[in-house]
């Protein structure tokens, strides 16, 4: 019996070598301690050992099974530490490698633009309000002395929302919203996007940027003098200190008197060309001494109170600022023609 008990462990450790798989691990345990393994069926033999020996086959026994259930722990350790290590050696991060770029985004163009022009505006102490795009008849035109046949409601050609609302065709709206909530003296600017049911052309878009400025306070202290200190200061610090301004008297329903600004063509620098049909001259804004029938309108006495209100296109002076030739480029949102301009101001990326 023991002979057979050294058979059992011998054949076991011969199977148990260093280089034996989780399964072939598994088979010897079953095979030899399982419970009708091999050690077992010994076990079973025993009423046939003479008494004296029992002990000591019993104990043989008991020494064989700790001695293989110890190899075959050592084994699965071996086993375990051996795939972890595997795995973590196929999973080892390469911190050489270079890193895979997120594209970065970029203010749009007309926004940089925009931005700067507000820049400006705000260091002559103008405050920045935005208002709302889809508007009343009340505030995109009543309000601002346009009566109900007006032939400038026809030119706006405006889109309606219905409901009698429509989507604002001016920032114009923006001195309403205001001075409604608001009490002089008040020097604010309205940027936002306005429509008007134009096509989609290199000039036009039925979507464009608008800012709106005004300034109010009481009767003799703002004059038509100081809207052209204000024009000029803005629009020398936006081009360069070298532009060439001139007022040009002109008609607007919300004001009176009128004026159309323009500015000496970038181009040609006022000598005169294609782009400026060789008159050297750009036109660039719209302003005027607010008509005290709009003061009424927010139920302000023309009396008591004067002041001045300006508004311009940024698509445009963005075309000539960027050296753009199309404005539909603005407005496809080709990250080719986006990414070619990084912020402008230098700050905000
Ligand atoms: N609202 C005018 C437009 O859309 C621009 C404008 C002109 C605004 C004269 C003004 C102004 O405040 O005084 O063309």
């Amino acid at each position: 019996m023991k002979e057979q008990l050294e058979e059992i462990r011998r054949r076991a450790l011969d199977e148990l070598t260093d280089g034996a798989s989780d399964q072939q691990i598994e088979a010897v345990r079953v095979r030899v301690l399982g419970r009708s393994g091999e050690l077992t069926e010994v076990m079973r033999g025993m009423r046939e050992v003479p008494q004296a020996e029992r002990p000591a086959i019993g104990q043989l026994v008991n020494q064989i099974k700790r001695e293989l259930e110890e190899r075959i722990e050592a084994l699965k350790l071996r086993l375990r530490q051996g795939a972890l290590e595997r795995s973590l050696a196929e999973a080892r991060l390469d911190v050489t490698l270079p890193g895979a770029r997120v594209p970065r985004g970029r203010i749009h163009p007309v926004t940089q633009i925009l931005e700067r022009m507000l820049d400006i505006f705000v260091s002559m102490g103008f405050e920045v309000a935005m208002t709302r795009d889809v508007e009343d008849d009340f505030h995109n035109f009543e309000a601002l002395n346009f009566p109900p046949d007006h032939p400038a409601r026809e030119m706006q050609d405006t889109f309606l929302v219905g409901g009698g609302l429509l989507l604002r065709s001016h920032t114009s709206n923006g001195q309403i919203r205001v001075m409604e909530e608001r009490k002089p003296p008040l020097a604010v600017v309205c940027p936002g996007r306005c429509y008007r049911r134009d096509e989609l052309s290199v000039r036009a878009s039925p979507m464009f940027t608008q800012i709106e400025g005004f300034m109010v306070d009481r009767v003799g202290r703002i004059t038509m003098g100081h809207l052209k200190g204000v024009l000029i200061e803005f629009l020398r610090a936006f081009y360069g200190p070298e532009t060439g301004v001139r007022f040009r008297s002109s008609y607007f329903p919300f004001t009176e008197p009128s004026a159309e600004v323009d500015i000496h063509c970038l181009l040609c620098k006022g000598a005169g060309c294609r782009v400026c049909k060789h008159t050297g001259w750009t036109e660039i804004l719209g302003c005027g001494m607010i008509h005290p029938n709009v003061l009424r309108a927010v139920k302000l006495d023309p009396e008591e109170f004067q002041g001045f209100a300006f508004g311009f296109g940024v698509e445009r002076p963005a075309l000539l600022k960027l050296g753009v030739d199309d404005m539909r480029l603005f407005f496809e949102n080709d990250l080719r023609f986006l990414a070619q301009f990084p912020s402008l101001a230098g700050g905000a990326a």
